[in-house]
């Protein structure tokens, strides 16, 4: 199928031939592992309420909640592997110094790719921009506690919940993740905007492109003189900046797209 794609050529070319490129991914590159995306047909967001689960007010109001939904999620991602479209990238950023991957997931899956062919995590040129499900971190202000870990969570009682392990303090642990109104990590916010700036041709694989600033990085691209490639099923509000849009699922077309002739 990924040979017949309409542009799938040219845009291989484009990607070959560049010399910086930013990978710019969302949820739908982990469709295929069985993780479900955000918006669309069995989206997360149309089956829970982002407002109850998913904000630092929510998680001021009833902890307990907020935690078994994350529970339930790092539970149902441990039965999650990667797939050929996290493969491709991985070998792709392994195998060339100037290729970045920007991220909004949060499901760790890129980071297992790379691990898996014997990469370091976390890896300096892959910027996590919405945070990760599998670290926690105290989520009192000013204790700055972080850390992988892949405890389940008891979140029926208030007293079973995680605690931070620092002297003194004792504040509630919290999923790593950027929830609602809440910042999004400096540090991968101006790697991913640096990297795109200076970045060839511009990935951007899976997202609806709807949530800023995530959405914009590719636009950064643009602004510095380079191009655009999509891979999504679906158009998006970036469809109409891209040179190529390539429409199909992720885990069939990257590896026709990045891995060497
Ligand atoms: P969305 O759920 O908004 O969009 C997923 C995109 O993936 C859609 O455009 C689909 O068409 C596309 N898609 C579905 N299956 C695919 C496949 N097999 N291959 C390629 N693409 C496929 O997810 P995001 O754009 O990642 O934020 O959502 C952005 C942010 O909104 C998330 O990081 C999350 C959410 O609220 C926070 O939690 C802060």
């Amino acid at each position: 199928m990924p040979d017949l794609l309409p542009g799938l050529a040219d845009a291989r070319a484009l990607l070959q031939a560049a010399r910086r490129v930013v990978v710019v991914t969302g949820a739908g590159i982990s469709a295929e592992s069985g993780v479900p995306t955000f918006r669309g047909e069995g989206g997360v967001w149309g089956r829970f309420r982002a407002e109850e689960l998913a904000t630092p007010e929510a998680f001021r109001r009833d902890p307990c909640q907020v935690w078994a939904w994350y529970d339930h999620r790092r539970l149902a991602l441990a039965g999650c592997a990667p797939n050929p479209g996290h493969e491709a990238v991985a070998r792709f950023l392994l195998g060339r110094p100037d290729v970045h991957l920007v991220t909004q997931n949060v499901d760790g899956l890129h980071q297992r790719a790379l691990a898996a062919l014997g990469a370091s995590v976390p890896h300096p040129r892959v910027h996590e921009l919405h945070g990760s499900i599998a670290r926690l971190r105290c989520a009192r202000p000013g204790c700055d506690w972080l850390a992988e870990d892949a405890r389940r969570v008891e979140a029926d009682r208030l007293e079973t919940l995680p605690r931070c392990p620092v002297p003194g303090c004792e504040g509630l642990l919290r999923p790593d993740v950027v929830w609602f109104g809440e910042m999004l990590p400096e540090a991968a916010l101006t790697a991913s905007f640096e990297a795109a700036s200076r970045a060839d041709v511009a990935l951007v694989v899976g997202t609806s492109a709807l949530v800023h600033p995530a959405a914009s990085v590719p636009l950064a691209t643009l602004q510095g003189g380079g191009v655009l490639v999509e891979v999504n099923p679906e158009p998006t509000p970036l469809s109409r900046h891209a040179r190529w849009g390539l429409r199909g699922p992720a885990g069939a077309i990257l590896p026709a797209l990045l891995d060497p002739a």
